[in-house]
């Protein structure tokens, strides 16, 4: 099958090794409070969402949605699927937007937006759901405060009339959850036919 993808130089396939690739290294970095690596934690929000009868599209932001640590300067311009862009891994600068952006030429914004909106989603549903402020870890309410706090009406307002706002709280809520080191996660090459699909479908 021939896909192109305006303004971007990677063929799906390249696209597809390079995430492989990514969730490989993944393994060697640690996620949050260190009870699980990022490449697990990504895993553990997509199983999560899964077994939420979540759509294939909202299955893949979530397996995606923390790419963005991985290097906020992507442009896409690689050709042979060894991209080092891996950088800064911990270093935070807006990876929302970056995974957002890495994403969407190949899966649309019904998979990039949830990604978007996920940060802000927090502060979202801190406004909306006494209980889920009620269970933030400390760590996450410390960043809460960093972040501005809960939304106000107006922000609140705003938000939920977002498309995808709701996605974006579902994903947040399987993010917050997807930490625990017990967990069997599905390997990525599982997953790998799901994003063939939609990217296919994004393409047609
Ligand atoms: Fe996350």
């Amino acid at each position: 099958m021939n896909m192109a993808f305006p303004g971007v130089q990677a063929s799906p396939n390249d696209m597809l090794d390079f995430l492989a690739g990514l969730f490989d290294r993944a393994e060697n970095l640690s996620y949050g409070t260190g009870t699980v690596s990022m490449c697990a934690h990504m895993l553990q929000t997509a199983d999560l969402a899964a077994a939420d009868d979540a759509s294939p599209k909202l299955v893949a932001a979530a397996l995606l949605h923390d790419l963005g640590h991985f290097g906020t300067d992507f442009d896409f311009e690689f050709t042979d699927g060894s991209h080092t862009a891996m950088q800064a891994a911990t270093d935070d600068k807006r990876h929302e937007d970056a995974g957002a952006n890495m994403v969407r030429p190949f899966f649309g914004a019904e998979v990039a937006e949830p990604i978007r909106l996920h940060v802000p989603a927090k502060r979202y549903l801190c406004a909306i759901d006494t209980a889920y402020l009620d269970g933030l870890t400390e760590t996450t309410r410390h960043t809460l405060g960093l972040q501005g706090g809960p939304m106000s009406a107006d922000e609140t307002k705003s938000f939920g009339a977002l498309p995808f706002a709701a996605e974006a709280a579902r994903l947040r809520r399987w993010d917050d959850l997807a930490m625990a080191a017990d967990h069997v996660t599905t390997p990525f090459e599982d997953y790998r036919g799901l994003l063939e699909d939609l990217m296919a479908k994004c393409n047609a």
